[in-house]
């Protein structure tokens, strides 16, 4: 009887429906006896006592009068009236409308509840002060989770003494010092720990490999420094590590080989030198790599063409030289390559045609050498190609590319002249960067052909011609670079574009130095397809007129460059002040009047070159 009266008093409440029967049953007995152990009662009192808010009423129920182990909510007792779990964890907004939150400190009482099992206090999201060092009492303890609040101070070393420990989360508080040594030493049994999103410091300490039941490691964002212990390699059953976002220096320590059971290894953004260690064969299980930006030096040793579950390979951001292993063309699975910004050479190897499953393939900014190999016209799974900033030498972009199905196409500065070819007519393109090559001729009229483009970057080419009126079918687009180029006629068919709520809308347009020329409209600013707009650079071209007042309708405009044209008249008061402006340019015009009053930081090199303008942060005006 007693165990079912238990079972009624948790916190369950599914359980307690399901016992609701036999609580009619034995109610009477039920509130004759009160299970709760005085001394966890009394914990639990001063516990609730340091609340200093509980606006969502997660400890309304505890009242000194009733029995704990009963009628408390969030309190699980054993057959004994014992307290072995204290659940009081945050709901999070995705499940439940209401966003539970409390505040107040952590009572060092709570050690007295000699037979917990369960503390479970995350996602409070405001619990401050420390944590109390009499939390080492607490040996029955099996899972100790204060995530998400803002506890500050370091770790007590006193954790050493929760010898029963399986998982232990204090990520995302305050956290600061360095991780005791001694923790790692004694908890054995620990299968997870999570400390990201903290400020811990100091070197990950070498005793972590004494954690031989480690299968989920955590350290994300803090600032730990020191290299990856060697000893690491001893934690086989670990699954799941992230080191990503520390500062972390020295090698990948060749012993990472030996954890077969890995799935998911982030080390990106720390300071990580030396080659990565040909070991990563061992890697059997390794689904998710993440290296990226580090300075990793050397070549990617040709046994990564073992790691036969791998998906995705990011290791962009570093110092890599040498070829691409062919070998890498052996990963069936793999979905991502994320290698931009090393110093790789040498072709692009054709085993790459057989990766599949591939959906990205970014080469970009490396020392690549062509031709691309025809094989890579196999990729049919592939969305998003960018082979940008390689000596390629492509000269045209080869005709299979329009056997590919991409979305995304990358080949700035890749040796590309002439025309573009008239297959992108048909291409579902969303993103298009041929810039910074020597593209010649007409912006073709097919390019309103291209209706699922949302970014066009045709800048730094020799295009020379007006716009084509079907590029107002572009209805998608949201944003054109077609800077330094020889671009001519006026601005209209741009800037009237049409577009398809809610996408399609003008983000950024950047049309500087081309030879456009006439006035822009004076109800421009009206313009449906700019009023998103928060970048727009038309300097070094041929405009005149005046600065039509309506551009002031652009509430989200950040940066205005209108400078080295034949811009006359005032600047109208509407732009100057508008309140997201931080950019402004207009030097070089024919502007005159008086600068209007402005509360946004302008340099006074952005209004000279105007003969006729006057006033801050120009000299005052004559007439004044
Ligand atoms: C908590 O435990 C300490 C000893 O560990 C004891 O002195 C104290 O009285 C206990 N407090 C309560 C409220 O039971
Ligand atoms: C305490 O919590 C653990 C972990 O959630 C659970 O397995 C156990 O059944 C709970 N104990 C009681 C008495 O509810
Ligand atoms: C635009 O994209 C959609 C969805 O990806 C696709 O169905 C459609 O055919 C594309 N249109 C053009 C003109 O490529
Ligand atoms: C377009 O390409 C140029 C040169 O590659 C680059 O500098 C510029 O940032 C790109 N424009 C946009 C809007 O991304
Ligand atoms: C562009 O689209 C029009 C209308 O659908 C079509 O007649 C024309 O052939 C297309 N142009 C190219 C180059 O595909
Ligand atoms: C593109 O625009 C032109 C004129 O602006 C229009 O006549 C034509 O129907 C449009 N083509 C498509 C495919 O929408
Ligand atoms: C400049 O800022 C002040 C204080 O925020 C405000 O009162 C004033 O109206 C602003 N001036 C202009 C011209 O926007």
């Amino acid at each position: 009887m007693t165990k079912v009266l238990n079972h009624i008093c948790t916190w369950c409440q599914r359980r307690a429906l399901l016992l609701m029967f036999s609580f009619f049953l034995f109610s009477a007995s039920f509130l004759a006896s009160d299970a709760c152990h005085p001394a966890d009662k009394a914990a639990l009192l001063d516990f609730k006592n340091k609340i200093t808010s509980d606006p969502s009423k997660l400890l309304h129920t505890w009242t000194p009068t009733t029995d704990c182990c009963k009628s408390w909510q969030g309190i699980a007792c054993d057959t004994s009236g014992r307290v072995v779990n204290v659940s009081r964890s945050g709901l999070t907004g995705d499940d439940f409308i209401l966003d539970t939150s409390m505040s107040g400190t952590l009572s060092p009482l709570l050690a007295n509840i000699s037979y917990l099992q369960l503390l479970d206090l995350s996602n409070l999201k405001d619990l401050q002060g420390h944590i109390p060092p009499e939390f080492g009492k607490l040996s029955r303890l099996t899972l100790l989770f204060l995530d998400s609040n803002k506890i500050t101070g370091s770790i007590p070393v006193a954790l050493r003494y929760l010898y029963k420990l399986k998982k232990l989360y204090l990520s995302d508080n305050q956290l600061s010092g360095t991780v005791p040594s001694p923790i790692f030493e004694s908890l054995t049994l620990l299968s997870e720990l999570g400390l990201s999103g903290n400020r811990l410091s100091g070197p990950i300490p070498s005793s972590i490999g004494k954690l031989v039941s480690l299968t989920k490691l955590d350290i994300f964002q803090n600032s730990f420094s020191g290299s990856i212990p060697e000893s690491l390699g001893n934690l086989k059953d670990l699954e799941y590590v992230d080191f990503s976002y520390n500062q972390l220096t020295g090698k990948i320590p060749e012993s990472i080989g030996g954890l077969s059971n890995l799935v998911l290894l982030y080390a990106n953004h720390n300071q990580l030198s030396g080659s990565i260690p040909p070991s990563i064969s061992g890697l059997y299980s390794l689904q998710f790599c993440r290296l990226s930006d580090n300075t990793l030096t050397g070549s990617i040793p040709a046994s990564i063409g073992n790691l036969r579950n791998i998906q995705r390979l990011i290791f962009e951001n570093n110092r890599l030289t040498g070829k691409l292993p062919a070998t890498i063309g052996h990963l069936a699975g793999l979905t991502d390559i994320f290698f931009s910004n090393n110093i790789f050479t040498g072709k692009i190897p054709s085993s790459f045609g057989n990766l599949r499953n591939l959906q990205t393939l970014d080469l970009s900014r490396n020392q690549l050498s062509g031709p691309i190999p025809p094989q890579v016209a196999q990729l049919q799974r592939l969305q998003s190609l960018d082979l940008s900033f390689n000596p390629l030498g492509l000269v045209s972009i080869p005709n299979w590319f329009q056997e590919l199905k991409v979305f995304r196409l990358l080949l700035a500065k890749t040796g590309l002249q002439g025309q573009l070819p008239q297959w992108l007519a048909s291409s579902s393109l969303s993103t298009l960067d041929l810039s910074d090559n020597a593209l010649t001729g007409k912006l073709p009229n097919w390019i309103g052909n291209m209706t699922n483009l949302s970014y066009l970057n045709l800048s730094k080419n020799a295009f020379h011609s007006s716009i084509p009126e079907e590029f107002k079918n572009l209805s998608l687009l949201m944003d054109l670079d077609l800077h330094s180029n020889k671009f001519s006629g006026g601005l209209k068919t741009i800037l009237s574009k049409h577009f398809q709520d809610p996408l399609g809308r003008y983000n950024s347009i950047d049309l500087s130095y081309n030879l456009f020329g006439g006035s822009m409209e004076e109800a421009i600013g009206g313009e449906p397809s700019l009023a998103s707009l928060v970048i727009l650079i038309l300097s070094h071209n041929r405009l005149e007129g005046s600065i039509p007042k309506s551009l002031g309708k652009l509430s989200g405009l950040m940066t205005l460059l209108l400078s080295h044209n034949y811009l006359s008249g005032e600047i109208p008061e509407e732009v100057l002040n508008l309140k997201s402006l931080q950019d402004f340019d207009v030097a070089g015009n024919k502007l005159s009047g008086r600068i209007p009053a402005h509360n946004a930081t302008i340099p006074k090199t952005a209004f000279l070159g105007n003969p006729g303008l006057c006033g801050a942060p120009l000299p005052p005006c004559k007439h004044s």
